[in-house]
């Protein structure tokens, strides 16, 4: 699938290094052309003699090797590419591309390319959250730059959470789906924001109110609108769902903080909020571990109503979506429901979904949804949430590319 295709890999200095190994097998088995600049700090994780077996020997190590430089030199090596990769990408080499700085021949290369770069970063969770970080990764992004992963899970130094590098098999199809035929990727040059999972409403620094999403579906719509070659934005709250391929993904905790990263993404030409936004919040949540005391009895706790996302998008005035697709969630009365929100919330579509505990939807793998719309109520088979996904995303590239043609 990548016959001829040039791919300039640059593997920086992190522990996931020895995973670029398995990449650039991966890479020539579909018939990429392979070339590869080591960092030094790579070089101390892994050998230029393991990359060069693999890479059949097109491995270059420093800007000043004279040598290199005469053969093929840094200009060369980024013209010459269909496509650069930084895997892994160090929070280091991050920052440098964000600042432009070009001190050795990787960041050089990027710096010199006109050619697109797909970083795959891998780094410790907290260097990966913070702020340093993310305001590297909202100007890399800005700049054009496409991700793929980080992923969740466990790291190399003992601790849990988002910041391993996407797995070989991930970048591969992140290359393959650059590379693939505009025809299968309806929603390229479009920018498209969704929410999932949960809010948490803090009671106090260890007690929180939630709900029982899982983040699953917007996860998948999300995974499906970066596969159709739009470039994704995910809002989402506290979920175990590892991030998709290609999507920027914002982290948030509570409603508040949703509802703030969204607004920050508008405009955008599509927005889809799947998230089940707490509509409460407790006044003034302590600040400090509320204590039992005996006699007291349980504390009371005010609730306020949280901002309702859905409709500040769908009421932004110059800076509303082209298209703003609702959820709803209902345990009865799903369509009547659904139509009261589309026009309360100012959206244009609702896929209003059964989530009572018979459905048994919320939560879980499947859903089964309706959807709803000036055009009328459509039912939907009950269907695997990536299915579900893939459905929606189909309907908005149809849906766009019917407002493409009138406006012509
Ligand atoms: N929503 C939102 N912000 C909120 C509440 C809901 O953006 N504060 C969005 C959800 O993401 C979903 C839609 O509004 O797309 C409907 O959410 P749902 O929970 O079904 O409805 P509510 O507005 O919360 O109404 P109710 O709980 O009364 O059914």
């Amino acid at each position: 699938m990548l016959l001829n295709k040039r791919i300039l890999l640059i593997i920086s200095g992190g522990v996931a290094a020895y995973k670029s190994l398995e990449l650039i097998r991966r890479l020539r088995e579909q018939g990429a052309d392979v070339r590869v600049i080591m960092t030094r700090a790579a070089c101390e994780f892994i050998t230029p003699l393991s990359v060069s077996s693999l890479a059949g020997g097109k491995v270059s190590l420093d800007l000043f090797d004279p040598g290199d430089e005469g053969e093929m030199g840094h200009i060369e090596l980024s013209r010459d590419a269909d496509l650069l990769v930084v895997a892994p990408a160090t929070a280091h080499i991050m920052a440098r591309m964000a600042a432009g700085l070009c001190d050795d021949l990787a960041t050089t290369c990027l710096l010199a390319t006109d050619k697109p770069v797909l970083l795959a970063p891998a780094m410790n969770m907290r260097m990966w959250q913070h702020r340093a970080t993310r305001r590297n990764l909202e100007t890399l992004t800005g700049d054009g730059i496409a991700f793929v992963g980080p992923d969740e899970g466990d790291m190399a130094c003992g601790e849990f959470g988002p910041g391993r590098m996407a797995e070989p098999d991930d970048i591969l199809k992140a290359v393959i789906a650059h590379f693939s035929d505009p025809a299968d990727r309806p929603l390229a040059g479009r920018r498209v924001l969704v929410t999932a999972g949960p809010t948490h409403e803090p009671i106090d620094p260890v007690r929180y109110i939630a709900n029982r999403s899982s983040g699953k579906q917007g996860y998948a719509i999300a995974a499906a609108a970066a596969r159709a070659g739009a470039r994704t934005m995910l809002v989402t709250g506290p979920s175990a769902e590892p991030r998709p391929a290609g999507v920027e993904v914002a982290e948030v905790r509570t409603a508040d903080e949703m509802h703030a990263a969204c607004l920050a993404r508008l405009p955008c030409d599509v927005a889809i909020m799947a998230a089940a936004v707490a509509d409460w919040k407790v006044v003034r949540a302590s600040a400090g571990k509320i204590k039992k005391t005996p006699g007291k009895g349980p504390p009371a706790l005010k609730l306020e109503a949280n901002a309702d996302i859905l409709q500040a998008v769908g009421g932004a005035g110059a800076n509303r979506p082209g298209l703003v697709v609702g959820f709803a969630a209902e345990t009865g009365r799903v369509v009547e429901n659904a139509r009261a929100k589309l026009k309360s919330k100012g959206c244009d579509w609702i896929l209003a979904n059964d989530v009572s505990p018979r459905a048994g939807t919320f939560g879980g793998q499947d859903n089964q949804v309706t959807l709803v719309s000036g055009d009328g109520v459509e039912p939907w088979p009950r269907l695997s949430k990536r299915a579900v996904a893939e459905r929606l995303v189909a309907r908005i590239a149809e849906h766009v590319s019917r407002q493409v043609s009138a406006a012509e």
